[in-house]
């Protein structure tokens, strides 16, 4: 295009910060980045967006930040890409910060920003926080909580080792829960060392939920194994065995 003599104009640009991210050389965004500068270009938001997202994948949040700060005009879909680039790359506190100060610009969240905002509370310990977002989403800006909203929940409290307050939590969902919201849970079971009929039941959902995952078994007779519970880690490993086998057999079948 450049040889052609065409001039690029901002949709070329988005699409080629799209492909510097997917193949993932930094230099050859950098370079984009300039050329989008040198057109002219800083002011679109798309461009803006699209630049924050793609230094924030690489791990360079502040270079996402500097782009986002030098920005004249910020509308939602640039304050959603900074509030994702930081919730990405671990940032909980910028997150919260950022999301407070998108709302003082007027500006309204929506149910993306929110996986954003609970996630960040639920990694940085903050259970208070949690839970006003968590019920503000709907109350103050209609926005129904879906799976992942809920997710964030379960994942807090099994982080602070609430075991039984997040099954409780999961046994009154309004949707029904899917094997991320229970992994979340059995995940807060292992690390928490929690109630061990709990994990036995956790296991045993996501193994109906997720058949062909071993992991689960293999959660499940580790429990046994402790009980002592023999005949029950005995028929795990024969469960374990057909499928392995199943596998290996589908494999070499290829
Ligand atoms: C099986 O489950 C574990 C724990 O949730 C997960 O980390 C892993 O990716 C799953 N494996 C497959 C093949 O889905």
């Amino acid at each position: 295009m450049q040889f052609a003599d065409q001039k690029p104009n901002e949709f070329t640009f988005v699409s080629l910060l799209l492909a510097c991210t997917s193949v993932a050389v930094i230099e050859i965004g950098e370079s984009i980045h300039a050329q989008i500068a040198k057109y002219g270009y800083l002011t679109n938001t798309f461009l803006t967006s699209a630049l924050i997202d793609m230094y924030c994948k690489f791990g360079r949040t502040r270079q996402g930040e500097a782009v986002f700060d030098e920005s004249p005009t910020k509308d939602f879909i640039c304050w959603s890409s900074m509030i994702n680039g930081f919730g990405i790359n671990g940032c909980g506190e910028e997150v919260l910060e950022c999301f407070s100060n998108m709302l003082s610009c007027g500006i309204e969240p929506n149910d993306v920003v929110f996986i954003s905002v609970l996630s960040a509370c639920s990694h940085c310990g903050l259970d208070y926080e949690s839970w006003n977002w968590f019920h503000a989403m709907e109350s103050k800006y209609g926005i129904k909580p879906k799976l992942a909203h809920y997710a964030c929940m379960v994942d807090m409290l099994s982080r602070q080792g609430n075991i039984k307050e997040a099954l409780e939590f999961v046994n009154n969902m309004p949707i029904e829960p899917d094997k991320r919201i229970w992994g979340a849970l059995l995940a807060g079971c292992k690390n928490s060392d929690g109630p061990s009929e709990i994990l036995e039941f956790v296991a045993r959902k996501l193994i109906s939920l997720d058949p062909e995952n071993i992991s689960y078994y293999v959660v499940l007779s580790n429990l046994y194994a402790d009980q002592g519970r023999w005949e029950e880690v005995e028929k795990l490993r024969s469960m374990i065995d057909t499928k392995s086998l199943k596998k290996i057999m589908g494999y070499s079948t290829i």
